[in-house]
C-alpha cells in the first residue's frame, strides 16, 4: 500500500527523525486509536463503546456486584473481538522501535495485547490485561486459558470470591509498581510519543505533561485533536498504522 503524507507533516518527519536520532530514552503512550486499524473499537467518538454502553453498567465494582453475568457477557465480547484481530503495521514499527533507542519503554492503557504480539518486550500495561483473570475479593491471578461462562462465574480456589477479569475499572487505583515506573520513565525521558489516545484520562493524560515538564520532546501522533496537541512540540493528524511505517523508514533511511 502506497500512503501519501501531506507537505507539512513530510517536513515534520524529517525534524522528528533528527529529535530520535539524538535521543537516548524514548517513551510511548498509547491508547485505543493505536489499535483501531486493527479492528478494536475505541472508547470515544461517534463509534466508540462509550457511545453505545454505559461504563457505570458494565467497567465499574458496583456494575460488576449487581449483574456480573452482563459484565462478563460484555467483556466475553471484547475478547472475542480481540481474539480475532491482528497487530496492526503499527504495532509493528513501535515494536522495531524499541531497539533503536538505548532505552525505551512502552506504556499503553490499552487491554488488548497486541503490542506484546506484535513483539513488544517492555510493555506496561497500565488498565491490565483483558485476557487475564483474577479473584475480585483477593485479586489472586486465576488460569487465563479458562472460558467464562456467564451463568456460572467460577470463584477463586482461596477464598471464593468470584472471578473478575483484570483490568483496571472506573474508581480503581492502577497497579502502584506500573503507574510508579510510568512516571519514572516518562520523567526521565528524552522523547515522548503520544499515539491514539484522547489523552483525556488520568493518571495516563499526565504522563505526557510529566515528559513535557522534564523538557522531553512531546509528539502527538492522532487523527483529532486533543488536549494534548497544543502542547506538543509536534502534532502529527495522520492514523498511527501509516503513520509509524513510515516515520520508521524514514529513519533509518537517516541512519544508513
Ligand atoms: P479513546 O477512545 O478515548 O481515544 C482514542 C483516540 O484515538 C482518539 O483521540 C482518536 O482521535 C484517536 N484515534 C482513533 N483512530 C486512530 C488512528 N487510527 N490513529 C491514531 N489515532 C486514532 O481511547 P483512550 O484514550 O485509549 O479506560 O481511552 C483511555 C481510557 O478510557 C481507556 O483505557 C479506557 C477508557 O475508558 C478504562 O477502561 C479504565
Amino acid at each position: 500500500m502506497v500512503v501519501y503524507l501531506g507537505s507539512t507533516t513530510m517536513d515534520m518527519i524529517d525534524r522528528i527523525v533528527q529529535l530520535m536520532h539524538r535521543a537516548k530514552r524514548c517513551v510511548v503512550l498509547t491508547g485505543a486509536g493505536v489499535s483501531a486499524e486493527s479492528g478494536v473499537p475505541t472508547f470515544r467518538g461517534s463509534e466508540g463503546l462509550w457511545g453505545k454502553f454505559k461504563p457505570e453498567e458494565l467497567a465499574t465494582v458496583d456494575a460488576f456486584l449487581s449483574n456480573p453475568k452482563l459484565v462478563w457477557e460484555w467483556y466475553n465480547w471484547r475478547r472475542k473481538i480481540i481474539g480475532e484481530v491482528e497487530p496492526n503495521p503499527g504495532h509493528y514499527a513501535l515494536a522495531e522501535m524499541e531497539t533503536l533507542f538505548e532505552h525505551f519503554v512502552l506504556i499503553t492503557q490499552n487491554v488488548d495485547g497486541l503490542h506484546r504480539r506484535a513483539g513488544s518486550q517492555d510493555v506496561l500495561e497500565l488498565h491490565g490485561n483483558i485476557n487475564r483473570n483474577k479473584c475480585l475479593e483477593c485479586a489472586s491471578r486465576f488460569p487465563d486459558d479458562i472460558e467464562i461462562n456467564p451463568d456460572n462465574i467460577p470463584v477463586c480456589p482461596q477464598c471464593g470470591g468470584k472471578i473478575r477479569p483484570d483490568v483496571v475499572w472506573f474508581g480503581e487505583m492502577l497497579d502502584g509498581n506500573t503507574i510508579n515506573r510510568a512516571y519514572d520513565e516518562s520523567a526521565k525521558a528524552d522523547i515522548f510519543f503520544s499515539i491514539g489516545t484522547s489523552a483525556i484520562v488520568h493518571p495516563a493524560a499526565s504522563l505526557p505533561v510529566e515528559a513535557k515538564r522534564s523538557e522531553a520532546t512531546l509528539i502527538e501522533i492522532n487523527v483529532d485533536k486533543t488536549p494534548l496537541s497544543y502542547a506538543a512540540d509536534f502534532h502529527i493528524e495522520e492514523p498511527s498504522g501509516q503513520f509509524l511505517p513510515i516515520l520508521l523508514e524514514k529513519y533509518k533511511e537517516i541512519a544508513s
